[in-house]
């Protein structure tokens, strides 16, 4: 019996993955869709604060395409693509009201995170988290396609060239390590970040030896595959492969030993110094930085102010009793995981005893969040947003940097294409999501990565349909 052929071969069940696998089934395309853990949804399922946005009919009036591009470049460092960026900020209205309209994803509060001019980070108003609730409503319409194979446990080890611009189909493995090979007319790589690769032949080695040393908040198959089984097989260039991000705020969770040296951190969501959350200097009690300027200049700030006498950096989190309601359904679960607590700068000092050396009295917390008070909406460091005063009781936890995502990636261009290092694209073999290059430059807006997914997915499955 002769093999399947499939339109197209999409490889990871992210974001990226399930955008364009259900795009191209709906256009009743013969869709495989290979994962090579047991469970869909990769990074994408975890993600908390939301995806961005411009102009959106949740928004407040007065955002536009054009402010979302000038953000998204200015965050880049000058290293993001100018084409690609175009490329995002132009569908990005079309991709939120997708998700709500299509798929009934409820996006309908805003929140406005670092280096964005507007708010324009969405996510639902009841219990789910963003990511949670995206991916699983699509998984759910993927469920119901029949041209869909959806195989779980099946790893993607390479790509079958056919011609120096084509390739005819994927080699991929089971879990009982037998090898066969998917024949398609098209192959979407969407295998995500290398934030979690520590492994022997690890990018994070690689290319930034340096931060190796620090946990991650990627689940642990995020090892990078697509990036370097593209660079062996297709030559594909790497771009900005040392542009990592690293979040200035990973729980450190309180349950024992064990998880407060885990290399593995939950991620306190940016949405939670979005709400009105300040972090304070475990050294001194007093704020340090603007909390929401861009990320890299945040985490910045912690390692600054922040480092203890075990080489560590960590600082306190805290949220006054009336944002608490803001962000309730992420508050009570970091609470039932100990990641965060209500109580006086007493109780933070006693904490902050048992995770970092050097002892902080607890009226140096107080003088920290009255200052802050005093500084509502007239900050010396620049916080261009503000949420309620603290009173002696409020919401606290310890965050310290973490890797989180990879701007850098396998260089695309504004079809996706995936482009060589001799400069030439291949025609029929695409990469979205996380494992492409270019778009993110030196720093990643937040809310911009689910975003990238489902425009790129969306995108790529269209530019396949019309060829039918
Ligand atoms: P992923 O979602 O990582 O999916 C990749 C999939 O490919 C995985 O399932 C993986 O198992 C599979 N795979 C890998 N290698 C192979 C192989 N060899 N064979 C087969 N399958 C393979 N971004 C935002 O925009 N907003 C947020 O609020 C947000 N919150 C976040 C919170 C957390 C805790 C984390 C970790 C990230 C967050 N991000 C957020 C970033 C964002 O979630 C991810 O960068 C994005 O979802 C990546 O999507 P993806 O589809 O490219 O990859
Ligand atoms: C977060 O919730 O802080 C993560 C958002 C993102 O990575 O875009």
């Amino acid at each position: 019996m002769a093999a399947t052929r499939y339109d197209a071969v999409v490889v990871g069940s992210g974001l990226a993955g399930l955008t364009s696998t259900l795009s191209l089934a709906q256009s009743g395309l013969k869709v495989a869709l290979v994962e090579k853990t047991d469970k869909l949804g990769g990074n994408s399922i975890k993600a908390s604060s939301g995806i961005n946005g411009a102009p959106t009919r949740f928004q407040e009036p007065g955002d536009s395409v054009e402010l979302f591009a000038q953000d998204t470049m200015k965050s880049g460092k000058g290293r993001s693509k100018q084409e690609l960026v175009n490329v995002l900020a132009n569908n990005s209205a079309d991709a939120v009201h997708w998700l709500s309209d299509e798929c009934g994803v409820d996006l309908s509060a805003v929140a406005q995170l670092g280096g964005h001019s507007f708010a324009r980070t969405h996510r639902g108003k009841g219990s789910l988290p963003p990511g949670f609730a995206i991916v699983s409503a699509l998984m759910k319409k993927i469920e119901g396609a029949d041209n869909v194979d959806v195989l779980k446990k099946t790893t993607f080890k390479g790509f079958r060239k056919h011609s120096d611009f084509t390739a005819d189909g994927i080699e991929v493995e089971d879990g009982e390590k037998n090898r066969r090979t998917l024949l398609a007319n098209n192959i979407i790589l969407a295998t995500g970040g290398y934030s979690a690769d520590f492994t022997s032949s690890s990018l994070l080695r690689r290319y930034r030896p340096d931060l190796v040393h620090l946990p991650s908040t990627n689940g642990q198959q995020t090892t990078g595959d697509g990036q370097k089984i593209a660079e062996l097989h297709l030559d594909a260039d790497l771009i900005d492969m040392d542009a990592i991000q690293i979040h200035p705020t990973g729980f450190v969770q309180l349950k024992n030993e064990e998880t407060i040296n885990s290399k593995w951190k939950f991620l306190c969501g940016e949405l939670i110094r979005a709400i009105g959350g300040i972090l304070l200097s475990p050294n001194t009690g007093a704020r340090f930085v603007n909390e929401l300027t861009t990320r890299d200049n945040v985490t910045e700030g912690v390692f600054q102010h922040c480092a203890n006498d075990n080489g560590h950096a960590v600082c306190i989190i805290a949220v006054s009793e009336e944002d608490y309601i803001k962000a309730k359904p992420h508050i009570d679960f970091y609470m039932s995981q100990n990641l965060m607590f209500k109580g006086d700068a007493k109780d933070v000092t006693t904490k902050l005893a048992a995770i970092a050396s050097g002892r902080l009295a607890p009226e140096k917390i107080e003088q920290g969040l009255r200052q802050y008070n005093e500084a509502i909406g007239n900050d010396d460091l620049g916080r261009p947003s503000f949420g309620n005063p603290f009173g002696t009781q409020f919401y606290y936890g310890f965050v310290t940097p973490v890797l989180h995502f990879t701007m850098g990636g396998v260089s695309i261009n504004d079809k996706a294409q995936i482009l060589t290092k001799s400069g030439k694209q291949m025609d029929n073999v695409f990469a979205i999501g996380e494992v492409s290059g270019g778009l993110h430059g030196g720093n990643r807006l937040g809310g911009s990565s689910l975003l990238e997914c489902v425009v790129f997915g969306r995108k790529v499955a269209q530019q396949i349909s019309v060829l039918y």
